[in-house]
């Protein structure tokens, strides 16, 4: 199992290019199912869940599914056994997106409940209410969701709470559907609007993606096509804290920084000088972190995967910081990892109280989940001396040879196998 060490404290200096978004090439490899015909896919990052998700789409007959450097190539050839495992399924939760395409393609899908994760329940009741209205039998059977439906029928579906991945299968589900769907209540992340690209582009017709309300024509075929996956907001939003805890002059490229509002705004109100250009975010030092309080909320507020790394950066600035987690109910598995690196903080019920600046030294702490891993880095990065942070399996599954590129910013990060 690697672990990662990081010596502190740094300065962090350079540029860094960030990789294509891990939350959009997910739902856009599942929708591989959906198309007849080759499908590219460019600017993917090499992590961990995709290498899982390109398992599970061999593992349901797709050919070729390939990564060859940032572009991975994907061709089905009618999908034999539309089985996701169990084995593959419990690794990565994404997996439940290949439901969608499977009832629209085949009529039929035997899917691995996803179980939860060490951040909440992670139910998906939400899916499959919404596909069970488009005229799906759908039953849970021995930890599987077992579905079957003639053609997919157009229906009006609001969903009662705002889900990420229960948008995007609904709306992948919907394109070969018979009919008109629309969908209310929908999710406005970026990765929305980048799949429903991908989607139009193989003939798909969807108006209103990255909108509250999302209509849906279904047609009877789509073909394969050639798309480019957007940057990683999550990333870019990761090194925007790293350069902010060290003080250190950092350019972040190939971002977009139209899907960072919220987090600039914050740290902005935290004395963070940032600058926005086209495709940039430049990260200068200046004086003292000043204290902001932050709470979660569905995109374009500040995003949860973001909270974690946001509590590390909170930690050194002058004064409380109130975080507060309204997406999970239970996010706050970093604040003892923190806490043993001398963080003052409390939790009360939703929300983390950060007294700070706290000096923070380096510690032998453990990574529990993808977004928390990288809060301990950031951490790392500030601490006084060595911090081994354990169990970074978590850290692979969503960022791509992070230490290779905190190394060329100058800080001091090695992998220990
Ligand atoms: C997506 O997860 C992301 N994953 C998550 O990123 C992200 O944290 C989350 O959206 C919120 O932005 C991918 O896109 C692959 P939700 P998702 O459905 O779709 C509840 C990362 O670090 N809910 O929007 O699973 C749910 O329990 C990961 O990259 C139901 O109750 O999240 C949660 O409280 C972590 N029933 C809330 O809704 C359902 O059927 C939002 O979940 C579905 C969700």
């Amino acid at each position: 199992m690697d672990k990662l060490r990081v010596t502190g404290p740094c300065r962090l200096e350079g540029r860094v290019r960030i990789s294509g978004a891990k939350n959009a090439v997910l739902p856009e490899m599942a929708a591989a199912l959906l198309v007849e015909g080759p499908v590219t896919l460019e600017n993917v990052p090499a992590v961990r869940d995709v290498l899982t998700m390109a398992k599970v789409l061999r593992h349901l007959g797709l050919r070729q599914v390939a990564l060859e450097g940032s572009t991975l190539r994907a061709e089905d050839d009618g999908v034999r056994e539309p089985e996701a495992p169990y084995d593959l399924v419990r690794t990565m939760r994404a997996s439940i997106l290949v439901l969608g395409p499977l009832l629209a393609r085949c009529g039929r899908a035997r899917v691995s409940l996803p179980g939860g994760c060490a951040i909440g329940a992670r139910p998906i009741d939400l899916h499959i209410d919404a596909l069970r209205r488009m005229g799906a039998a759908i039953d849970i059977e021995h930890g599987y969701v077992v579905a079957s439906c003639g053609r997919l029928k157009g229906a009006e579906i609001e969903f009662p709470k705002v889900t990420v991945t229960g948008t995007e299968n609904v709306m992948m589900a919907a394109c070969l559907a018979d009919g008109r769907t629309v969908l209310r209540n929908c999710a406005l992340e970026p990765e929305i609007a980048d799949l429903a690209a991908f989607l139009v582009a193989c003939g798909a017709r969807i108006e209103g993606a990255g909108t509250p309300t999302i209509v849906i024509d279904g047609v009877t075929r789509l073909r394969g096509t050639l798309h480019r996956v957007i940057p990683d907001r999550i990333e870019a939003g990761t090194f925007l804290m790293a350069a902010a805890i060290t003080g250190g002059h950092v350019v972040i490229e190939a971002c977009e920084p139209a899907h960072l509002s919220a987090v600039v705004a914050l740290l902005k109100e935290c004395g963070v000088p940032l600058t926005a250009g086209a495709g940039s975010i430049e990260v200068r030092p200046d004086g003292q972190l000043r204290a902001a309080n932050v709470t979660t909320h569905p995109y374009p507020d500040f995003p949860t995967d973001l909270q974690a790394q946001y509590m590390a950066l909170a930690t050194r600035a002058d004064g409380v910081s109130v975080i507060t987690e309204t997406v999970f109910e239970n996010r706050f598995m970093h604040v003892g990892e923190l806490r043993r690196m001398g963080a003052r903080i409390v939790v009360r019920g939703q929300s983390a109280i950060v007294a700070g600046p706290a000096p923070l030294s380096g510690a032998p702490v453990m990574a529990s989940d993808l977004r928390a891993s990288a809060c301990l880095v950031v951490a790392g990065l500030a601490a006084e001396g060595e911090t081994v942070i354990d169990r970074i399996y978590h850290l692979d599954r969503g960022y791509e040879r992070i230490e290779t590129k905190l190394h060329a910013l100058g800080a001091r990060v090695e992998r220990i196998k």
